[in-house]
């Protein structure tokens, strides 16, 4: 970035933050590099909070250290101290002795190509990291919080603004998202937990990439109790697959389209997902049976290894037949099918603006159905 850019990136992050839009904290202005600020936070002038353990670790590897050079790099730098909670935690010191763990949870760090517009970024953004999995940054208030599962939060204490990109220095080390069955947990899903444990869906869901899972919660459960009670494991693994759609679509992908259907993991089932009138995103399965009513998604953005969950208020419901078989339409709707090439794939030039780049609707629901199937074989044998 030439300095002059880099000027009025620093002027407008100063006039942000004087406004308290996106941080109220303590803000640094740099002219120095995103590392070599690092550097000068972690030694120089005694000051506070040290990032020295970071640059430490970092240091050795180039495929952490490389990742730092580009324009626009934000460098979400844990404290000392926030490496020595961290370190402290069971197994956590004997981990990151690998290798590849360490540097995978230093690249989980580092936010490549992404200028973060203080105005775009009031609210909550998820991002891709260099580690190729996403974080979510939120800004509420002037606190700016980042999330990465569901249970693993950091404080932004600092934020440095430097000539290529941005420091944002946290309480606590994150690290990257685990996988749908822990996420599940996490996040205490536990009826959707425990029926996928008992089709034999875990494996299944934990190998899932790039999806979006609408989960429901317990109460959603609980309301359909008596008549999941009558239906065959078979239905009820297919009432699952209806809630899990290939590719990753974050809340603001969806607000942004206000009304997408996509195909889902079921044959010829979508979900519609729409935008209501007072803001709040809804989703209805294609076709519907008659009397539907919309789920609501009460917690969105939640980020695991496989994607994204959006945790809804009620369970989706195909069609079932009166042979209590969920029936198959002959073809997907074709609102799904042109909706599909229509839905919004970011392009990374704006806050947030890489936050789909794991959408890949148009690559199909192949390969997610194959596992559905293969899991079903399991079941019936
Ligand atoms: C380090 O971690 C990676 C990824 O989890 C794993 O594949 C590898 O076997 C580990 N290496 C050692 C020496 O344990
Ligand atoms: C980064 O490079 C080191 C060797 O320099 C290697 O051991 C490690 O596996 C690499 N990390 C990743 C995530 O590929
Ligand atoms: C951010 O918002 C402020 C105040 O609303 C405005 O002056 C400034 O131009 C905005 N910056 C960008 C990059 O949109
Ligand atoms: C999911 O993650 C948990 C916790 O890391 C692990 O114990 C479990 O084996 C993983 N599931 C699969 C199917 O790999
Ligand atoms: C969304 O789009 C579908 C298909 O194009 C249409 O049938 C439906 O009425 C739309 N819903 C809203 C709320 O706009
Ligand atoms: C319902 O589905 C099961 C399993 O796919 C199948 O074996 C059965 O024949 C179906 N029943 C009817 C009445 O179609
Ligand atoms: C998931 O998305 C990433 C990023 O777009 C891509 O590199 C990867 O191949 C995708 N994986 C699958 C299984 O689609």
């Amino acid at each position: 970035m030439k300095f002059a850019q880099a000027l009025t990136v620093l002027s407008l992050a100063g006039a942000s933050l004087a406004q308290g839009q996106f941080f109220n904290g303590k803000y640094t202005q740099s002219n120095a590099n995103t590392l070599d600020t690092a550097v000068a936070a972690g030694g120089q002038n005694g000051r506070d909070p040290s990032v020295k353990t970071l640059l430490g670790l970092a240091s050795p590897y180039s495929n952490v250290t490389d990742a730092l050079k580009g324009d626009n790099t934000i460098l979400l730098a844990p404290s000392d101290s926030a490496f020595e909670k961290a370190l402290a935690m069971p197994g956590v010191a004997d981990a990151v002795k690998n290798a590849t763990t360490l540097t995978s949870v230093l690249q989980y760090h580092v936010i490549p190509n992404t200028p973060l517009d203080v105005n775009q970024t009031a609210g909550s953004h998820v991002y891709r990291t260099a580690a190729g999995l996403p974080i979510k940054i939120n800004s509420q208030n002037g606190e700016v919080t980042i999330t990465s599962s569901p249970k693993n939060t950091a404080k932004v204490v600092e934020y440095v603004a430097t000539t290529n990109g941005e420091i944002l220095v946290l309480d606590s080390v994150l690290f990257p998202p685990e996988n749908a069955s822990t996420t599940l947990g996490q996040l205490e899903l536990k009826a959707l937990a425990d029926l996928a444990t008992k089709l034999n869906l875990v494996q299944t869901l934990d190998g899932f990439q790039n999806v979006t899972i609408f989960a429901p919660n317990d109460a959603a459960f609980q309301a359909i109790q008596s008549t999941a009670a009558g239906l065959t494991p078979e239905t009820l693994t297919q009432i699952v697959t209806l809630h899990i759609v290939q590719g990753i679509y974050y809340a603001e992908d969806i607000v942004k389209a206000k009304n997408a259907t996509v195909p889902t993991a079921l044959q010829n089932y979508a979900i519609q997902a729409t935008l209501s009138g007072d803001g709040k995103v809804q989703a209805l399965p294609v076709p519907a049976p008659a009397n539907a009513k919309a789920a609501t998604v009460v917690s969105a953005d939640n980020l695991f290894k496989g994607g994204v969950i959006h945790i809804v208020d009620a369970v989706l419901i195909p069609q079932i037949g009166d042979n209590g078989n969920v029936t198959i339409p002959t073809t997907l709707a074709p609102a799904a099918a042109t909706t599909m090439s229509a839905t919004p794939t970011p392009t990374g030039t704006t806050a947030g603006g890489n936050s789909g780049a794991g959408v890949s609707a148009k690559v199909g629901v192949a390969g997610l159905v194959g596992g559905i199937v293969a899991a079903v074989a399991v079941l019936v044998l």
